[in-house]
């Protein structure tokens, strides 16, 4: 593969400690982007992965983004730090904690739930974009949706909803952002063995892989962060020019079935 496809970008990365996020990381590490910032709430893991990829390269910023506080503080820290921001990957996100069936939804939980992968999501666009278009940066905005965004789930209610609210954001957001020439797109990804899927299920990566795989059509071949990482890596660089509003399915034919 070609490299350094984002050379001298600065790019912010939420839930970038852990799975997804962190890969997409060292992927963008890979491609001469300038300065990577991890934003989570998990400080351990996002200092290790920010000193393993280089800090020359790399740094970590605690941000809950259900405060639009700390959203608007790492956002400006990064534009007064390196400069401006070209890449916001808005990629923080959790399941829902039980069934969460129709009739049995828990509010509490649902309200949790939709404060990070809703509202969150919804801070990082929109003070990503505040500062593209304070700085006249034609950047890139990604966020990390789901195959849950475009169908039904027999449980996880408030997740679904949550990811279909993913895909009204940035189809919004393109409208509206696309005379500045920023572009916003998302990742849908089918279920993959992430830190996320393997403690919610209480299973090794092997065995999480082991259930999605009777559900793709595509065969011969699991899908791994890398491939979501890749996907995201052609969303943030100059390869999609023209694209915007656009929901890459990254699912191995799963949608199409
Ligand atoms: N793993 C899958 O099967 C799958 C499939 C489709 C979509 N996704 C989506 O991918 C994204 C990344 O998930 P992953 O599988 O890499 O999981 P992960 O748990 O490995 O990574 C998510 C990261 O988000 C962080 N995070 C959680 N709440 C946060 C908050 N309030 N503020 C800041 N950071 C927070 C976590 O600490 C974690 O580091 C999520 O949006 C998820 O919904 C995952």
């Amino acid at each position: 593969m070609m490299k350094n496809k984002i050379e001298g970008k600065v790019a912010i990365i939420t839930g970038g400690a852990s799975g997804i996020g962190e890969t997409t990381a060292r992927l963008f590490a890979d491609h001469g982007v300038r300065m990577i910032v991890i934003a989570d709430i998990q400080d351990e893991l996002g200092q290790q992965v920010a000193i393993s990829i280089g800090t020359d390269k790399c740094n970590y910023v605690h941000c809950d983004v259900t405060d639009e506080e700390q959203v608007k503080a790492l956002v400006e820290s990064t534009v007064q730090n390196y400069g401006q921001l070209d890449i916001m990957f808005s990629n923080a996100g959790i399941v829902s904690s039980s069934d969460q069936t129709v009739v049995d939804l828990d509010f509490s939980a649902f309200d949790r739930l939709f404060a990070i992968n809703v509202r969150g999501m919804a801070a990082c666009v929109k003070h990503a974009a505040r500062a593209m278009v304070e700085g006249g940066v034609r950047g890139s905005i990604v966020c990390t949706a789901s195959v849950a965004g475009t169908r039904g789930g027999k449980r996880r209610t408030d997740y679904h909803m949550s990811k279909h609210a993913v895909l009204g954001l940035v189809r919004s957001a393109s409208l509206q952002l696309g005379v500045h020439g920023i572009r916003v797109n998302c990742v849908s990804p089918h279920g993959l063995a992430t830190p996320l899927t393997c403690e919610s299920y209480n299973m090794s990566a092997e065995e999480v892989e082991k259930i999605f795989e009777p559900h793709i059509p595509l065969k011969g071949v699991a899908l791994r962060a890398g491939h979501v990482a890749d996907a995201v890596l052609f969303l943030a660089c100059g390869d999609s020019e023209f694209i915007s509003g656009h929901d890459l399915v990254v699912d191995g034919g799963f949608i199409s079935r």
